[in-house]
């Protein structure tokens, strides 16, 4: 299913969630690779991105907006609390080419939220309307949605009404994350505010929270959701998009072992090299090796020897080393 802007929305439409610091290009190939069928940016600030594009030099908007032509439909995440900033960073990144867009409205963190921004727009609604107008109406029809939580916190709960106003604002879609800001991510998910959220609106509703297993995201879709999004589950098991669309055509998922975590981090160490900048970072190892130091024992945990691994991985200070450590390790794999 395909909402008319062409966007992919559906039970065997999974999406990648945005994840500041991990949905960077190269994880949303490996994703797009198994199974996701639209991803979501990191949360970029709107104003940044206006500004960033104004002067014409890289810097780290530019960075996260970087995109091939397989990383597609891609949504741009934007945080912004006014609606102008909002509305033109859309219109300019549509200049760059970029399509689909999404509001955050469920970022918990002070940096974000003394902006006004994020979770913060769900203390005023009002505001948060007017940003969305403005997001929707610059991005043209069908182009853009909202990721919500269910409110500040425990007893002010606004998604409900929110999002009704979201939909009459033009929202093509609607995202919820069923927590409240206040709880970051403890506790677990309300899969009933999911149901009453989907039975209260027209446009498609997708889940997100605590989707960790193929299983749990089919069983996800009993609330009447249009379909789910994939955040936390996805990072260490890029493979979870794949597991979960067998499920729903039918098959029984595959097993999970040890073996395609190793190969999620060679694919994922490939994708990071031949798409990352040519940057080096800390002690002149360059960008992309770093990124893959960090993400490297979410797919090993059951690697025997992830320890180890890991520090060895920590030394590695070109590609060269980090191949010779796989060779070291995983000397059944296929390092082409
Ligand atoms: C490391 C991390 C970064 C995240 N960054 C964003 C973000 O940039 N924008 C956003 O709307 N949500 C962000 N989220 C929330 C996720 O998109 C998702 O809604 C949340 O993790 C719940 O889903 P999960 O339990 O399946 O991970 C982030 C979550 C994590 C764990």
């Amino acid at each position: 299913m395909k909402l008319p802007s062409g966007l992919p929305v559906g039970p065997d439409a999974p999406w990648l969630a945005p994840l500041a610091g991990f949905s960077d290009l190269p994880f949303r190939v490996l994703c797009r690779e198994n199974g996701a069928a639209v991803a979501c940016t990191e949360m970029i600030s709107a104003k940044g991105l206006v500004y960033s594009l104004r002067r014409k030099e890289g810097g780290a908007t530019e960075n996260l907006l970087r995109t091939v032509p397989e990383d597609t439909p891609l949504v741009v995440q934007l945080f912004g609390a006014e609606p102008d900033f909002v509305a033109v960073a859309a219109r300019e990144a549509a200049g760059r080419g970029f399509v689909f867009f999404d509001l955050n409205m469920g970022c918990s963190v002070p940096k974000v939220m003394k902006t006004g921004a994020g979770a913060a727009l769900l203390r005023d609604p009002d505001r948060a309307a007017a940003v969305g107008r403005a997001l929707f109406r610059s991005a043209g029809e069908g182009r853009a949605g909202c990721k919500l939580r269910l409110g500040p916190e425990a007893g002010s709960s606004v998604y409900l009404y929110l999002a009704r106003r979201l939909e009459d604002e033009g929202a093509a879609w609607l995202t919820l994350h069923p927590r409240h800001a206040r709880q970051g991510f403890t506790g677990s998910a309300d899969y009933a505010a999911l149901e009453k959220l989907a039975r209260s609106v027209s446009i498609p509703v997708l889940a997100s929270g605590d989707l960790f297993s193929a299983e749990e995201a089919v069983k996800r879709l009993e609330t009447g959701v249009s379909g789910v999004m994939f955040g936390r589950g996805a990072l260490s098991d890029p493979g979870i998009f794949r597991r979960y669309l067998d499920l729903r055509a039918g098959h029984g998922p595959g097993e999970r072992g040890g073996a395609p975590g190793v190969d999620f981090l060679l694919r994922h160490a490939r994708l990071a090299r031949s798409l990352s900048p040519e940057r080096k970072g800390r002690g002149g190892v360059p960008f992309s090796l770093l990124k893959i130091r960090s993400v490297a024992p979410r797919y090993l945990r059951a690697f025997p020897d992830v320890g180890r691994f890991r520090s060895a991985l920590a030394r590695c200070a070109d590609w060269d080393d980090f191949y010779a450590l796989a060779r070291e390790f995983f000397s059944d794999s296929d390092f082409g």
